[in-house]
């Protein structure tokens, strides 16, 4: 063995002790760097003869492939290993179950809004969207409120700090009742001048808020409002309508309804409307779910009708109090919490 082969044999040795490709490079720099073992030979070649110096070169020259050899593969060694040891650390169970994302759902006050909606739409009856923030003349003095109503009173109704032309104060709407009269003025006016207007059918869910807030009253809840005008609308409609919508809302015929003489503005007769199951958990109990009657002429004519040709019933229920009793639910404030464990249970 000589010399060189000598130096290649130390340079393997060498290069395999190195774990790191760092420790590699400095391992390479002493032999093949400019301080380097072979370059000190090559160095060490000017003071040979001629011919020496060829066969000497060569041999040099060898080593050095041999060795740039030798380095090459224990690079890829440790490239490979380095791999081996990411791919072993990073490793993926492709077997675990994938996380799932959220289908969401709807809430079920809408989910009962949708299901009301569907009901009278199958009755006939078109269904209408309105402002929230409402004007005073259409919240209450349209309705047939007095203008001392207590309705109107800081204690029942939220103001928004915003007026109307009359220099009133807005406000957000204490019931969708306003909705009549938006729908029926623009009906009458589209049929202004017919000689036969069609029917007015219309019911108008949505928010409505009060200064209020106990386990079944919040200060944004819903309303549905239902009005149908006509030129022979009665009080037994509004009997027949009624009791055909509870008995499929709640999928029962096992169902009685009770017209209790009440008072509103806006109607004259005035009725609760109260429901009693049957069976099931609430069997035997008289529960209010609306407010009903046959719409006052004072406000037929505010709607931009004759009373003395135009008759028609109305009413105004509790949405909210209608996803209560067909979930079960006690706590209206329940719904608006936005606890996902209560609400995900109607999905
Ligand atoms: N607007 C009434 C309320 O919020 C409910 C109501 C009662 C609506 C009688 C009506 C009705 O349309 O005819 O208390």
């Amino acid at each position: 063995m000589n010399d060189l082969d000598d130096l290649v044999s130390q340079a393997e040795r060498d290069f395999a002790a190195a774990g790191a490709p760092a420790e590699l490079e400095d391992a390479k720099a002493r032999y093949t760097g400019k301080a380097g073992r072979l370059t000190d030979l090559l160095k060490g070649m000017a003071a040979l003869a001629p011919d020496e110096k060829k066969t000497r070169g060569a041999q040099i020259n060898q080593a050095k492939q041999r060795i740039e050899a030798l380095l090459t593969a224990r690079r890829q060694a440790l490239a490979d290993a380095e791999l081996a040891a990411q791919l072993q650390a990073e490793r993926l169970d492709v077997t675990l179950p994938g996380r799932q994302r959220g289908a969401g759902g709807l809430h079920p006050v809408s989910r009962t809004m949708a299901r009301v909606e569907a009901i009278f739409a199958s009755m006939g009856f078109d269904v209408a969207d309105g402002p929230e923030i409402e004007t005073d003349w259409m919240s209450f003095t349209a309705l047939n409120n007095p203008e001392n109503h207590p309705a109107r009173s800081m204690q029942d109704t939220f103001y928004v700090d915003m007026q109307d032309e009359a220099g009133r104060w807005l406000n957000l709407r204490p019931h969708t009742s306003p909705m009549q009269i938006r729908y029926a003025q623009a009906h009458a006016r589209r049929h202004a001048g017919a000689a036969h207007m069609p029917d007015i059918r219309v019911i108008a869910p949505g928010r409505t808020y009060r200064v209020d807030s106990d386990a079944t009253h919040s200060p944004m809840f819903h309303q549905v409002e239902g009005l149908w005008v006509g030129e022979a609308v009665s009080f037994k409609d509004l009997k027949a309508v009624y009791l055909d919508f509870v008995r499929a809302f709640f999928e029962t015929d096992d169902v009685t309804l009770r017209f209790r003489p009440s008072y509103f503005p806006f109607t004259e007769p005035s009725a609760e409307i109260d429901v009693q199951f049957g069976s099931g958990p609430l069997a035997g109990r008289w529960l209010e779910i609306s407010g009903a009657g046959q719409v006052h002429p004072q406000v037929i004519r505010h709607m931009g009708m004759d009373p003395e040709r135009h008759i028609g019933f109305a009413f105004g229920s509790g949405l909210d109090r209608l996803a209560m009793l067909r979930y079960g639910v006690a706590d209206l404030r329940q719904f608006f919490d936005g606890d996902l464990r209560f609400l995900a249970q109607f999905q």
